[in-house]
């Protein structure tokens, strides 16, 4: 696409909104609650919310302001800027969505499934009776894994061979409020249950003993902060290019940030309350609690069903808001992959969703069938869809670094500022930024990077 040529968002709530529908996805519905089950309740939450209003917004508004400066997807964003050496930026962050894309396919897939399970339930068939016994041979099945995979991929990519406006923009008017409304709602029905209280407590208050290393909890919630404001991978790059100079980045960001982290937390509170209220019922302890992957597609289910006729119409709504949130930022990841593959190759837009397409099939079916028929397949010892997902974790970091670190010492923040005053608004956050971007994001990413490593090889002193 040339300069001129680029398509631009109708207006700055329509960005915004295209933004938050790609930031809120399952990272907050699916990864946010298992991650705070995981590591501790209150001392995850506290310490996501820190990050998120620092370093992500921080970040978030470096990549916007860095895509709509060079009006470039990320993969050539950078080569726009003038330091040759840092081009290997845009590769990096355009590398990532292509890892990540296909194994979120794989668990779009899940909620697909999940999603016509609860529609036969409603519609009077069964099949639900046993959630943990349908969740385990639905992922080990020989194809039904890789079949709802397909339809959620064909989906996506029909949606955005549709096009930016028509297509995205016109879906997330709709999905985002709806989104919202249901994640109030079920929130709210789920506090009034009897005996919620404790799992809003374990929820909420930090509890130090349930986390051994304040390490592995800051880098969790850094990974997952960065995977839930979709930044490190070039997605909100390409979205900042194509939004018009006369919005505010810095106001369109923290609306960004505020939308997610709401999301995020709502969701724990949707989800974390009942599965505490269960574990303590079953008697399955912190086994339930730490079901990792699986916590909404096995322990929620059960619940559901432990709230008779009312549970399954909670399900159902409960996965069709899965559905959309997933949906949106499949769509927004394929986007960002779409639009790199077009600007790097100049090929039509069309043949560059097909190669996106049959690329995410492709690498996808290894996590798709990594429960089942391929299960002997396990990368450091994890089924492939974990390893995928945890090497994101480290990944996304360390891109964010190197771009703070060429934004604060090499580009310089004040590129960066400009971009964000060419509204005609004054920016009142500039120390703080250069601060940030300068100094904090990268020490501390790579500190709690380093450390993480040493803690893993064993290597004594450093871990935190
Ligand atoms: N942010 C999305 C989520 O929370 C995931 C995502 C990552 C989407 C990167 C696009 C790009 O689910």
């Amino acid at each position: 696409m040339t300069k001129e040529k680029r398509a631009s968002w109708s207006g700055s709530l329509a960005f915004v909104l295209a933004a938050s529908a790609s930031a809120v996805g399952l990272g907050n519905l699916w990864r946010f609650p298992y991650l705070a089950a995981k590591y501790g309740g209150g001392v995850f939450i506290a310490v996501y919310l820190l990050l998120s209003l620092t370093l992500g917004f921080t970040l978030l508004v470096t990549e916007i302001a860095l895509g709509r400066y060079s009006r470039q997807s990320q993969l050539t964003a950078f080569r726009q800027l003038g330091h040759p050496r840092w081009n290997f930026l845009g590769v990096l962050s355009t590398i990532i969505p292509l890892f990540i894309l296909p194994y979120y396919n794989v668990i779009g897939g899940w909620v697909v499934k999940y999603f016509a399970a609860y529609v036969k339930l409603v519609s009077g068939g069964g099949g639900l009776d046993n959630p943990q016994a349908f969740f385990e041979s639905f992922i080990a099945a020989p194809w039904d894994p890789f079949v709802c995979m397909l339809l959620f991929t064909v989906v996506t990519c029909a949606v955005i061979i549709i096009g930016v406006k028509n297509g995205i923009e016109k879906a997330n008017l709709v999905m985002m409020p709806i989104l919202l409304v249901m994640a109030v709602g079920i929130a709210v029905y789920v506090a009034t249950i009897p005996g919620a209280g404790e799992g809003i407590r374990f929820y909420l208050v930090p509890d130090f003993s349930t986390c051994d290393n304040i390490g592995k909890v800051v880098l969790g919630a850094m990974g997952q902060m960065f995977y839930s404001l979709s930044l490190a991978m070039g997605i909100m790059i390409t979205y900042g290019s194509y939004m018009r100079r006369c919005d505010s980045v810095p106001k369109a960001s923290v609306r960004i940030v505020a939308a997610d982290t709401f999301v995020a937390v709502l969701s724990g509170f949707m989800i974390i309350p009942v599965v505490v209220m269960f574990a303590a019922a079953s008697g399955g302890g912190r086994a339930a609690i730490d079901a990792g992957p699986g916590l909404m597609f096995v322990t929620l289910p059960k619940v559901f069903a432990s709230l008779g006729s009312a549970g399954i119409w909670i399900g159902f709504v409960f996965f069709v808001l899965v559905l959309f949130a997933a949906l949106t930022s499949a769509i927004s990841m394929t986007e960002a992959c779409v639009a790199a593959v077009c600007d790097f190759f100049r090929i039509r837009r069309v043949t560059s969703v097909v190669l996106v397409c049959v690329w995410s099939l492709l690498l996808g079916a290894v996590s798709a069938f990594g429960y089942g028929r391929w299960a002997d397949f396990k990368p450091c010892g994890l089924p492939a869809l974990e390893f995928f997902d945890a090497s994101m974790n480290v990944l996304t970091p360390v891109v964010a670094a190197l771009i703070c670190i060429y934004v604060g010492w090499v580009l310089r923040p004040k590129r960066i500022l400009a971009e964000c005053q060419r509204d005609g608004s004054a920016v009142g956050f500039k120390v703080f930024y250069v601060v940030m971007v300068k100094f904090v994001a990268p020490v501390l990413v790579l500190a709690i990077l380093v450390s993480e490593v040493c803690r893993i090889f064993g290597i004594g002193g450093w871990a935190i």
